[in-house]
């Protein structure tokens, strides 16, 4: 029997905490699906692994703000969104669930093995605890008094009031959200996944893709390498999660972090995949077998996760073993955000569009063409209604729908619905078409994730064909000569089978509709066979002389009305509104002044003009510049933290604001006699403040 390489593909799985919408899809689940559908149309030997991530503390707090279970909070969004991947034609192998049995008792395992070989690493800390509710608190259970602005209601991480960053320990008068006890401070103890202990096997990991991956999951993960890798907690005092699998007193109350469980959820759920086909055993064929291939699709914020503490992990598990190794990803495309109508999609602050709210209103072939046509591959990209309505409308209504409709209706009503004519190979060279070429380009478009370059090559032989039938008028030519109008419209009724093909990773639904208009009975999922190709099947013409079409054609592509789009764009119209103000008014907050001083106070700072004379770099320390300034008839030796945004050159000679009677104070050795001031830009970039003007020198600012 021929060895038919394997492929297992996951997606990250989406927290089970709201729906997923449009940014999700383009950035992960639609270019993991048109990849697993080339890939079955070539033939190859591939699986689908994805499910919602159902643990971590933004599930609970929304369950507490609703005053209903984390268990109905995760029912209801992976149903939700189960559903919506369903509609939008994600072939999924199996969508898991993180709070799965099968799932608590892999990640339970692995904590195991990893804890058994003396891994992982322990610190206690002071953590919050409530002695009513008898856990312990993470930062978002505790609020009190802000330190900074005296706010009453401040989280255990942040103040919304002023924007600080807090720890719990910071807060006035803590409280619990739990219950009405004063938290009081205990001791907890926690384990650490030591990273760094891996630094070097992941850098030789990281090392062996580096022609291979995407230059910005290189660049990020080794940014992190770079830095040196530390500890990370892996456990959390939290009852919704999986439990530690210790009976120790201080293992009591813990629970994994949800990041590393997550990761472990694709092994998971293709264990649940493979006992579910009745072969329990076969996700080993998957996961442990060198020969196949693992790709993690996921978006730019995962990177991390996937290119380091995952393979870490798994190394973790792998030491010392000499059976049941895991594999570690072969390649991880991380997709660049697409925004929508030129803004970042928040779920927090509610801008998004969802997918499925989206599919109760367009059918999911249109929004999965425009959206592959925006992949964000290499940038961030920009998905509109406007454009949305010009792909569906002009693309696949004008250009696709319309080839199609005309081929098959002119068959029918010309030619009794029967392909009129044998198509030989040399008639299948159409101009504009070279189908090796085509069939070698829509491979290097998949295999190398270029999802937009994909989808225009179905898209162009369209437009070719498109040309071809409107050039070769066989409305006009049947009335002098039949048979070669009988030759276009043969050659015509195949190119429709071509482009069912070439098209059905980014249209299946269409192109299941377009083969049963043809009147071919198995459909594009139905031929799909490991070791088959069936792509190839447009090298040759499939439709000989005297085959049957289906009576009556269907327009596959109702085109969008302005009307259909108003409510749409007012809808966005008043997000960017709401975004806008909630902008603004973060600006306005953040203009924190200082407490208010009197003239008298404010007249007590000397500031004058100065121009400097003479500048040099400080020896030992990188950001210092010694300046002799001079200030009417003195001079005076200032020194600046400004060498990283000035040179000493260009400094020389400049006209400064100096504070005149600031006390001396002596740094690394060397006196300095004031302070120039300067303002700071974007980005840490420094501006010194220049006052022009004749004759000012010495004199002073008021
Ligand atoms: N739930 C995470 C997120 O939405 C992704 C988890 S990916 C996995 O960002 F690898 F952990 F599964
Ligand atoms: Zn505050």
């Amino acid at each position: 029997m021929q060895h038919i390489k394997r492929t297992l593909v996951t997606t990250a799985l989406p927290y089970a905490n709201g729906p997923v919408h449009l940014g999700h899809l383009a950035g992960v689940y639609l270019p993991a699906d048109l990849y697993v559908r080339y890939k079955r149309l070539k033939g190859d030997n591939i699986i689908h692994i994805g499910g919602s991530d159902e643990h971590g503390v933004p599930i609970t707090l929304t369950a507490e703000k609703e005053g209903i279970s984390p268990r109905d909070v995760v029912d209801r969004y992976h149903g939700m969104n189960l559903d919506a991947f369903t509609k939008c034609s994600i072939a999924f192998d199996y969508y898991g669930r993180t709070t799965s049995a099968i799932h608590h008792s892999t990640a339970q395992e692995f904590f195991t093995e990893i804890e058994n070989k003396g891994i992982f690493t322990r610190k206690t800390e002071e953590q919050f605890f409530d002695k009513k509710a008898n856990r312990f608190l993470s930062d978002r259970y505790i609020t009190g008094t802000c330190p900074i602005c005296s706010n009453p209601d401040a989280n255990g991480d942040q103040c919304e009031q002023c924007g600080t960053h807090l720890s719990p320990l910071e807060l006035i008068n803590p409280k619990s959200k739990l219950s009405d006890a004063i938290p009081e401070l205990r001791e907890t103890l926690h384990w650490y996944f030591p990273l760094g202990r891996f630094q070097g096997e992941l850098e030789r990991y990281v090392q062996s893709h580096d022609k291979e991956w995407r230059a910005n999951v290189i660049n990020y993960t080794k940014t992190w390498l770079n830095q040196g890798l530390n500890d990370r907690a892996i456990t959390r005092d939290l009852a919704w999660g999986i439990k530690l699998p210790l009976e120790t007193p201080e293992a009591f109350g813990k629970v994994l972090y949800v990041w590393f469980d997550a990761v472990l959820g694709y092994i998971s759920f293709t264990k649940e995949w493979a006992a579910q086909s009745g072969q329990p055993e076969l996700w080993r064929d998957y996961w442990q077998d060198p020969e196949c291939r693992m790709i993690n699709f996921i978006g730019k914020d995962n990177v991390v996760f996937h290119t380091l503490m995952f393979p870490a992990i798994l190394m973790a598990w792998n030491e010392g073993r000499k059976n049941g190794l895991f594999n570690l990803a072969d390649n991880v495309p991380a997709s660049e955000f697409m925004n929508f109508e030129g803004r970042k999609f928040s779920k927090s602050r509610n801008y998004a569009v969802y997918l499925g709210e989206f599919l109760e209103k367009f059918p999911a072939d249109t929004l999965r063409y425009s959206i592959a046509m925006n992949y964000p591959e290499n940038k961030d990209s920009d998905f509109s209604w406007q454009d949305f309505q010009n792909r569906t409308n002009g693309e696949l209504a004008d250009t696709l729908g319309n080839f199609i409709k005309r081929s098959i209706d002119f068959t029918n009503s010309r030619f009794d619905g029967m392909v009129p004519s044998d198509c030989t190979p040399e008639e299948w060279k159409i101009p504009g078409i070279d189908w090796n070429e085509t069939l070698e380009k829509l491979d290097q478009a998949f295999e190398g994730f270029h999802f937009r370059e994909a989808t225009s090559t179905g898209m162009d032989i369209a437009r070719t064909a498109n040309r071809f039938l409107t050039e070769s008028e066989p409305w006009k030519v049947i009335k002098s000569d039949r048979e070669s109008a009988a030759k276009t419209m043969a050659i015509s009724l195949n190119l429709c089978y071509a482009l069912a093909l070439v098209l059905y990773p980014v249209i299946p639904e269409t192109s299941g509709r377009i083969l049963a208009m043809l009147g071919v009975e198995k459909n594009i999922d139905d031929q799909l066979a490991p070791g088959k190709s069936c792509i190839a099947q447009i090298l040759t013409p499939q439709l000989a002389k005297g085959h049957q079409l289906r009576e009556n054609s269907e327009i596959l592509f109702t085109k969008i009305e302005d009307s259909e789009l108003a409510p749409e764009l007012k809808k966005i119209e008043g997000l960017l509104a709401q975004a806008e103000e909630r902008e603004a008014k973060n600006e306005a907050e953040a203009m924190d002044f200082s407490p208010l001083i009197s003239f008298d106070e404010f007249s007590k700072v000397d500031l004058r003009v100065a121009t400097v004379l003479d500048c040099q770099k400080v020896k030992k320390a990188g950001k210092l510049l010694k300046l002799q300034v001079k200030v009417g008839s003195e001079t005076r030796q200032v020194l600046a933290g400004i060498a990283k945004h000035y040179t000493p050159e260009e400094m020389i000679g400049k006209n400064v604001l100096l504070v005149a009677n600031l006390a001396e104070r002596t740094i690394l050795n060397e006196v300095s006699q004031g302070m120039i001031l300067a303002v700071e830009g974007n980005n840490g970039k420094l501006f010194l403040l220049e006052p022009a003007g004749n004759g000012i020198n010495g004199k002073k600012i008021q």
